[in-house]
């Protein structure tokens, strides 16, 4: 028996040393030492074997097993260790490359100009006041004195609901809204989406406005007139010209539109400005007292201003973009340079 344990041995011993993978000697090791492996089978065998004999059998017995394990475990080990640094000979890393850059997003030039408007005027001590989108048309027409019929509702064309409900067409209606709800001084300014059915080089069916509202006692036009110079030369720098020409709004009694000279050809006349040296860049007038009877404020006690600015326009004007569709197209060439 302890020489059959010997060959065997010698027979184990060999094939590690013929195995090279890591299955091979996996296979090895069941074959020997797995529960119904020649090694366990003579282990087994040994309850037969004389009790003299048993101790030094068993022994060996269990050294044979021992020996068998540890090649094999150290073999399994090495090819680990190769595998590992195979793997990493193969993963060519080169430090001197340069990284890989993450892209940020860009903050939309539209929402950017707003975010500007905003500050110029919260710094002004406007506050900001928001309205729906989808209006009545009271809030949108009627109540800031355009009644159904008039003719001053052909100046919008509008995006109906209802026959009582639109996508509003300004955001003159946050006016009455924000006047419904409190009493003079009101001073805000209200950023949004507005709608119109026009589309072309300068008209989307949906753009931006800014409105902005000022109501106290003994407010006149010479507060226009410097708040609005103001809010531009911080838009367009310092040197901006102003014009205010006489205009008319069915909400504002005198109405006016701000033009400013233009910024393209300094007003010798050009494309842009369509050979007249000035751009329109918003309408702005005195509060009609017919606006404020409608939400309960005295006209006799309280004056104020409003205006109504496009900031598609305003942001096309600043950075000298020619088409407006652009600012809705998504594409990424023309985004990220904001
Ligand atoms: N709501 C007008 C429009 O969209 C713009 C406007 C003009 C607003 C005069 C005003 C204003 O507040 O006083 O055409």
């Amino acid at each position: 028996m302890r020489k059959g344990l010997e060959t065997l041995k010698r027979q184990a011993l060999d094939e590690i040393a013929g195995a090279h993978t890591g299955e091979e000697f996996l296979a090895i090791k069941t074959r020997y030492l797995g529960r119904k492996g020649l090694l366990t089978d003579i282990l087994r065998a040994l309850k037969d074997v004389s009790s003299d004999d048993r101790p030094l059998l068993g022994r060996i017995s269990n050294e044979i097993k021992e020996a068998i394990s540890a090649e094999i475990d150290g073999a399994l080990a090495r090819l680990d260790a190769e595998g590992a640094s195979d793997a990493l000979l193969r993963e060519r890393i080169d430090v001197t490359l340069p990284g890989r850059a993450v892209r940020y997003g860009t903050i939309h030039p539209i929402t950017r100009v707003m975010g500007e408007i905003c500050e110029i005027f919260s710094q002004l001590g406007f506050v900001v006041a928001e309205g729906p989108e989808v209006e009545l048309d009271y809030y949108n027409f009627e109540a800031l004195n355009i009644p159904r019929d008039h003719p001053a509702r052909d100046m919008q064309d509008t995006f109906y609901i209802s026959d009582s409900v639109v996508l509003r067409t300004h955001t003159s209606p946050v006016q009455v809204r924000t006047m419904e709800k409190q009493r003079p001084p009101v001073r805000i300014i209200s950023p949004g989406k507005v709608y119109r059915p026009d589309s072309d080089v300068s008209h989307t069916p949906m753009f931006h406005q800014v409105e902005g509202l000022l109501v106290d006692r003994g407010i006149t036009f010479g507060d226009l007139k410097g708040v609005l110079t103001y809010f531009l030369r911080r838009m367009f720098g310092e040197e901006t010209v102003l014009r205010f020409r006489p205009s008319f709004f069915p909400f504002t009694e005198p109405s006016a539109e701000v033009d400013i000279r233009c910024v393209m050809c300094g007003g010798s006349g050009c494309r842009v400005c369509k050979q007249s040296g000035w751009l329109e860049v918003l309408g702005s007038g005195m509060v009609d007292p017919e606006v404020f009877k409608v939400v309960g404020y005295d006209p006799e006690e309280y004056t104020g201003f409003a205006f109504g600015l496009g900031v598609e326009r305003i942001t096309m004007l600043k950075y000298g973009i020619s088409d407006i569709r652009l600012f809705f197209e998504n594409d990424l060439r023309f985004l990220t340079q904001f």
